[in-house]
């Protein structure tokens, strides 16, 4: 296990990171998500004891998972916030620290979330379509799921997940529904893989719209499923994750705030895990570039080494940018 790594998770670039936001001792750095506090200890150990890091989780559990990190660690300083509230943050940062040296943002899951079924991540452990980072919020997928219009779970699958079916699982979808709501992550994935995997549109009429789905074709369905080198409902349980989380708006919010009370000369570095994510931050940083407030350090992404994947295969799709805070601004 990763020297940094708390439980299963392991923390993804971090050499990279660390060599990159360039901590000196004594410095404030801001860790928007703090996890399992992997980054977060690597950076306790760059700024020293006179140093600050202020980790920012949203999901209230990941928080007690690492109580026993914090004691160990009293230069980290755990907030139960969204990074959507980064500006109300800085303000207590300057005021504490005076500034505010690097700030680091890990985008996505931990793995912790997967791990755990009752969190209704999971497409291959059956649990409630939660999928919230934040107890606090109503919104689950399940609702998204049961109640959305077709035109905007098209929109979810197309835009959030890449996924080339978005149109033929949505209109079976919401056939499905009329008949029965879905219950959990299970029957979820059992269904994508069945659209995905039958092109008959017999079929699909018996089964969605007449609602004659006998469970041994769930379970045939599913079976096949789980043979396959990727999960036919992987993209379909990553766009409702984005959806139900709001993660694009709370990037994009979240990172021009970051921007603003970043110190002059202060990195920041995002590592991102799907194309949209990155393509957010690739603009936000060029527009930074542009009006000449940012230095890109990374002039395109850093990715994992094979050795990384091969360790820790969560890291395949992660990409890392990283910039600075120019003097003048
Ligand atoms: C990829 S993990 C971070 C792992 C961490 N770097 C480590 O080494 O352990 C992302 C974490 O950020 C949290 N998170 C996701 N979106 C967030 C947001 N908008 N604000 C605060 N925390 C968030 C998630 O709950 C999750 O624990």
């Amino acid at each position: 296990m990763n020297k940094n790594s708390t439980g299963s998770h392991i923390p993804v670039l971090i050499t990279e990171v660390i060599d990159l936001l360039q901590l000196q001792k004594g410095s404030s750095a801001l860790d928007c998500t703090l996890g399992m506090a992997g980054h977060a200890q690597a950076m306790a150990q760059q700024v020293g004891p006179t140093g600050a890091i202020y980790g920012l989780e949203v999901d209230a559990r990941n928080l007690e998972l690492i109580a026993q990190v914090l004691k160990e660690n009293p230069t980290i300083h755990p907030i139960h916030t969204n990074f959507e509230d980064i500006v109300t943050v800085g303000e207590r940062i300057h005021k504490e620290r005076g500034r505010l040296d690097a700030i680091l943002m890990d985008l996505g899951l931990s793995s912790m979330h997967v791990d755990e079924a009752e969190r209704g991540f999971s497409f291959l452990r059956e649990g409630p379509l939660d999928m919230r980072f934040d107890q606090r919020q109503e919104l689950t997928a399940g609702e998204i799921v049961n109640t959305y219009p077709v035109d905007s779970l098209i929109h979810i699958f197309k835009v959030y997940g890449d996924e080339p079916f978005a149109q033929r699982i949505a209109y079976n979808l919401v056939e499905y529904r009329k008949h029965s709501r879905f219950k959990n992550t299970r029957e979820l994935a059992a269904f994508v893989s069945a659209v995905v995997a039958s092109r008959n549109a017999y079929y699909h009429k018996r089964a969605f719209t007449d609602g004659i789905w006998p469970d041994k074709e769930r379970d045939r369905f599913e079976l096949w499923a789980q043979r396959r080198k990727r999960h036919p409902a992987t993209r379909v349980f990553q766009a409702l994750r984005i959806a139900t989380n709001r993660e694009l708006e709370v990037l994009e919010s979240g990172l021009r705030g970051a921007l603003e009370i970043l110190s002059p000369g202060g990195r920041i570095a995002v590592i991102s895990y799907h194309s949209h994510e990155d393509r957010l931050v690739k603009n936000i940083f060029k527009e930074g570039k542009l009006d000449k407030s940012l230095h890109l350090i990374t002039k395109k992404p850093i990715i994992p080494t094979p050795e990384e994947v091969e360790e820790n295969p969560r890291a395949r799709s992660a990409k890392l940018r990283v910039a600075e805070k120019n003097q003048q601004n």
